[in-house]
């Protein structure tokens, strides 16, 4: 088996060599600048993990590995133009850096690269196929709950964790599905993976929402507070109206009536987040879907010597910065 860090090496190289496409540069340049600019690459790596786990080689899984981050990423491309986001990844957006249509274009020629990717795979390619599409489409209707809320008052947190599930817990749900399938494994083994990422792409969107307030900018490599300037119902927002006093909680939700205010807003609505003590409560609850996803690996009976590296790649997903 090899470690996490072999296999990030092995991952950012075959990212590193990808060329999508030359002409026209404006539709190609975009992408490629997207691709290099990092990230953690934690849906390839929880494929190409998934399937060493379950005893397949890697070879059969590091192509469609490659086609889930394709889509990762254009999903980032057209994210940030939703929520108008100026930075990602330390670096300026692209509709930021091009313009708009860019975005839009280059965001669809790497969701149809993804599918070209997710398609070259030995083993279950149809089963694969069906899991990669199934959850794009979760994750389009994950965001479109996700604007419908910016505007909406009375979005629940179950209505919260139903959109995050879609929005992003679906992905990391689909690449640990599939990775076991890449590997032979049974469908109710690759069901309990795809149970287990899902439940670790629930923490690991709680911890961005976290991160979104409570951050270092600079770390992250996103705006902070860029949730609150865009009237995100974020679980620190659903929770903090819940902890607060009628008073506060009113004071709360009047400000997030008001379009964007700036760094004064920001400032506003963390002081009243303090006040609740979401902070604590969202780690409380990042943690629960943390032993979740533990839960389910242990469900499917693989030997603990081989689910070691998936493991520690949780973990440090939960402590991440970035
Ligand atoms: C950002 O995903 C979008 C979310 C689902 C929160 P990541 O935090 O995985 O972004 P990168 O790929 O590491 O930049
Ligand atoms: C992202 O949610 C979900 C996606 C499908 C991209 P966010 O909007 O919170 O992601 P970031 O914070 O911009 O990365
Ligand atoms: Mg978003
Ligand atoms: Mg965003
Ligand atoms: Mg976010």
């Amino acid at each position: 088996m090899n470690s996490i860090t072999e296999l990030q090496q092995l991952i950012e190289g075959k990212i590193g060599e990808l060329n999508l496409g030359v002409y026209p540069p404006e539709l190609y340049d975009p992408a490629h600048y997207v691709l290099n600019m990092g990230g953690k690459r934690m849906r390839p790596l929880l494929m190409v993990l998934t399937t060493e786990m379950c005893n397949g080689n890697i070879a059969h899984a590091l192509e469609p590995a490659i086609g889930f981050e394709l889509f990762h990423n254009f999903t980032l491309m057209h994210d940030d133009i939703m929520d108008k986001a100026p930075l990602r990844r330390g670096k300026p957006t692209v509709h930021e850096k091009w313009n708009m249509p860019t975005a839009i274009l280059a965001g669809d020629a790497l969701f149809v690269k993804s599918v070209q990717f997710v398609r070259k795979c030995e083993n279950n390619q149809d089963k694969i196929m069906d899991v990669f599409l199934r959850n794009a489409l979760l994750v389009c209707e994950g965001q479109q709950l996700d604007m419908d809320f910016e505007s909406g008052m009375d979005v629940s947190i179950h209505d919260y964790l139903d959109m995050i599930s879609r929005k992003t817990a679906a992905l990391p749900g689909a690449c640990m599905q599939a990775g076991a399938l890449a590997a032979g494994a049974d469908d109710e083994t690759a069901m309990l993976l795809y149970e287990t990422g899902k439940n670790i792409g629930i923490a690991f969107q709680l911890k961005d929402d976290l991160l979104d307030a409570y951050g270092d900018s600079h770390k992250f490599g996103k705006q902070q507070g860029g949730d609150i300037l865009a009237n995100k119902k974020t679980f620190l927002f659903l929770k903090s109206i819940e902890l607060l006093s009628a008073p506060d909680a009113d004071q709360l939700k009047s400000i997030f009536r008001l379009p964007s205010a700036g760094t004064a807003k920001v400032q506003q609505v963390i002081k009243l987040f303090d006040k609740a003590g979401v902070k604590h409560e969202t780690e409380l609850l990042m943690q629960e879907y943390y032993s979740k996803a533990l839960d389910c690996l242990r469900q499917t009976g693989i030997d603990p010597g081989q689910t070691k590296f998936i493991e520690k790649l949780f973990a440090q997903l939960m402590q991440r910065e970035t």
